[in-house]
């Protein structure tokens, strides 16, 4: 059972990449199956006001993981819909680690001007299961011009000390907390305080902190200066889009939502169901790759995922790519153009 892989390819391009993952991993010939959920969409929503049953549900927990594509809609409120799956999956498996590796795919792709630090090869590590997302707060006089919103942002010990554990835990040189503790005041001493108590912990590692604001500059000054980035929910969130488009674009980004304790994991490209390109065949299918390449790793094909990436990198190189890193081949031709190339080797 531990070697069925749920899939839920999701709405927009999320189907499009999702294709392209599983059949590259089929192509490898692995003791690894697949339980495709394609009715996990806004299609199935709209019908029956249901995202994801309770026998979904189950599935899903039967299998030894998720490879995931991507959900959202136009015609469906993310907040509602797109929650009650990915944020519900989240939650569910307790996947409190959003693993993001940013590594460049080619000199060609990177936006930065010196070649010297061009060389991006970090992971941020996303606190997933608290901070600002979790729907905390509510509405005052809504609908009226004395309405105020309110989110609240939540941190608690365990969560900030998990997950600056599991980032020491992955680190090769050094980690850098992020976080704003200049400003929001009680999550920012809690945060400092697990922190001071995880570097005690690891003093074997070089560290660092930053605040997210100088750290979004500092990211985009020299990349290569980190090696794990970590931080709360929300910035996480932004400042891995942010590296996303210095290793290649967003296209390309790979992620794992990983339970570290029970090893249960949720893997998915970092973008979304991109509704402005979706049907027309051009998305790029690398984020999905190297999601699956992620999933690889974790179920003890390393070799497998190391020549999957170095397949990506050399199509890349060759600009056998989609038209988002500058080549003209479709998702299924750069798909099939990666399968080639790890096959051939
Ligand atoms: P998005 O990531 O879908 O698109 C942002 C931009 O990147 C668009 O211009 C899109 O064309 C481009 N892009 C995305 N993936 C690409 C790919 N594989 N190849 C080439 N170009 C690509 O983010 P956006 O537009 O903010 O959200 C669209 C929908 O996706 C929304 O409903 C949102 O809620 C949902 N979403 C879902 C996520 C998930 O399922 N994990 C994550 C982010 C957004
Ligand atoms: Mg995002």
């Amino acid at each position: 059972m531990m070697n069925t892989i749920a899939v839920i390819p999701g709405d927009g391009v999320g189907p499009e990449v999702a294709r392209e993952a599983t059949e590259t991993v089929t192509a490898l010939g692995l003791d690894l199956t697949f339980d495709v959920l394609d009715h996990i969409n806004a299609d199935t929503y709209l019908e029956t006001g249901v995202a994801m049953s309770e026998d979904d549900l189950q599935r899903v927990r039967r299998a030894g993981g998720v490879l995931f594509g991507a959900v959202g809609d136009p015609r469906v409120s993310s907040t509602g819909y797109a929650r009650d799956i990915l944020l519900r999956l989240r939650f569910e498996f307790d996947l409190y680690v959003n693993h993001r590796p940013a590594a460049l795919l080619h000199d060609r792709v990177s936006p930065l001007r010196d070649p010297a630090r061009r060389a991006i090869d970090l992971v941020v590590v996303r606190e997933n299961t608290e901070g600002l997302y979790l729907g905390v707060g509510g509405v005052l006089r809504g609908g009226t011009k004395d309405e105020v919103a309110i989110d609240e942002e939540v941190n608690t010990y365990l969560g900030v000390s998990r997950i600056l554990d599991y980032a020491f835990s992955v680190a090769r040189r050094s980690v850098c907390m992020v976080d704003k503790s200049n400003a929001v005041r009680h999550g920012g001493q809690l945060w400092q305080r697990c922190w001071c108590e995880a570097v005690a912990r690891r003093p074997d590692v070089e560290t660092s902190h930053l605040y997210v604001d100088a750290a979004a500059m500092n990211l985009v000054a020299d990349p290569t200066r980190f090696d794990v980035v970590v931080t709360n929910n929300s910035y996480g969130d932004i400042l891995s889009d942010l590296t996303a488009q210095l290793a290649g674009g967003i296209g390309s980004a790979a992620s794992v939502n990983l339970n570290p304790e029970t090893g249960f994991a949720l893997f998915e490209p970092v973008h979304g169901s991109a509704p402005d390109i979706a049907g027309k065949g051009i998305a790029n299918p690398i984020g999905a790759l190297e999601s699956a390449a992620l999933l690889l790793d974790r179920h003890g094909h390393s070799g497998e995922a190391r020549a999957l990436r170095d397949a990506v990198r050399r199509t890349v190189a060759a600009g056998r790519c989609t038209p988002d890193l500058g080549g003209t081949l479709t998702t299924a031709q750069a798909g099939a153009a990666i399968r080639a190339e790890l096959l051939a080797t």
